[in-house]
């Protein structure tokens, strides 16, 4: 910690480049596992409000970015601004207390199986404040209306169908009311049409919410459907980023190479891909 804390600062940016917009700041991020460079000078901006998607390839850093974007994985090189303040240098107990205006809806982001779905999404507010029984119980039964599954909630998880577990963990990332919420591959595993529920549901969440919407996947059409902004990264490197327009007329041949491919995939799985693509 001592060692990361001393390159920290050598790297730290001067506060009047991060702009007050920007309600997240990566700031030329970078990290190694076991040698292999993950992530390679990341910079990005994810505004108030916004649906910012990471996009590309499995294995391309994705999640490994999202960590560091939550205050989970301290980076090699770089740093991470949340609301113009630098998490990394924050002290522990400020940064858990920031974690907690942070909602995660993690990659098999398991609900516990031996409790009910509502006990589910009452335990992380049970877990952070002292009220009573009754006021966390109808907090989470708000949540788990406002996903659509109030009257699942006295089920198990192993009860629900994929499409229902996914949005019992959405319930759960938002108990605790967050400003921000993360989604990793919220889509894997889903058929395309409990694929197009749960990015409706995103939209409408962050449409009457304004809640910030961080969501990484490798699935284009349900980045297409819910970014106000998308990035697009490969091999540790944001190779575009802009609206799904700008992605779509982007002339990286990269980008237009994993465009093809998605929608060559879609076509096997016999999906129509064309209604993301025509305006
Ligand atoms: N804790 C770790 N230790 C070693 N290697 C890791 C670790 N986490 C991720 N990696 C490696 O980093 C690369 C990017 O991983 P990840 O961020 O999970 O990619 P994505 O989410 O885009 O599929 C992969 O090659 C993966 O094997
Ligand atoms: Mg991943």
């Amino acid at each position: 910690m001592g060692l990361f804390r001393r390159r920290k600062k050598r790297f730290q940016v001067p506060s009047e480049r991060v702009p007050e917009a920007d309600h997240v700041r990566v700031v030329a991020l970078s990290m190694h596992f076991e040698g292999k460079r993950v992530l390679r000078e990341i910079d990005l901006g994810i505004k108030r409000g916004e649906v910012f998607v990471v996009m590309g390839p499995s294995g391309c850093g994705k999640t490994t970015l999202l960590k560091h974007i939550c205050g989970l994985l301290p980076p090699d090189l770089g740093t991470v601004y949340l609301d113009g303040r630098d998490i990394y240098l924050l002290p522990e107990d400020e940064l858990n207390l920031l974690r907690r205006r942070m909602g995660m809806s993690f990659q098999g982001g398991a609900l516990i199986n031996s409790m009910s779905v509502l006990d589910n999404v009452k335990l992380p507010i049970e877990e952070s404040t002292s009220l009573p029984d009754a006021l966390v119980t109808t907090q989470a039964r708000i949540k788990l209306d406002m996903v659509g599954l109030l009257h699942a909630a006295h089920l198990l998880p192993g009860d629900l169908s994929g499409g229902m577990r996914k949005r019992a963990a959405v319930a759960r990332a938002m108990a605790l009311d967050p400003e921000i919420l993360f989604f990793d591959e919220p889509t894997s595993g889903l058929d395309p049409i409990m694929a197009a529920e749960l990015d409706n549901l995103v939209l409408k969440l962050n449409q009457v919410f304004r809640i910030t919407m961080v969501m990484v996947t490798h699935d284009l059409a349900s980045a297409f459907t819910v970014a106000d902004r998308i990035a697009m990264l490969k091999e540790g490197r944001v190779l575009a980023l802009g609206t799904r327009d700008e992605i779509q007329a982007s002339r990286n041949p990269e980008v237009q190479a994993f465009i093809r491919r998605s929608i060559e995939e879609a076509g096997e799985q016999g999906v129509d891909f064309t209604k993301y693509l025509v305006r």
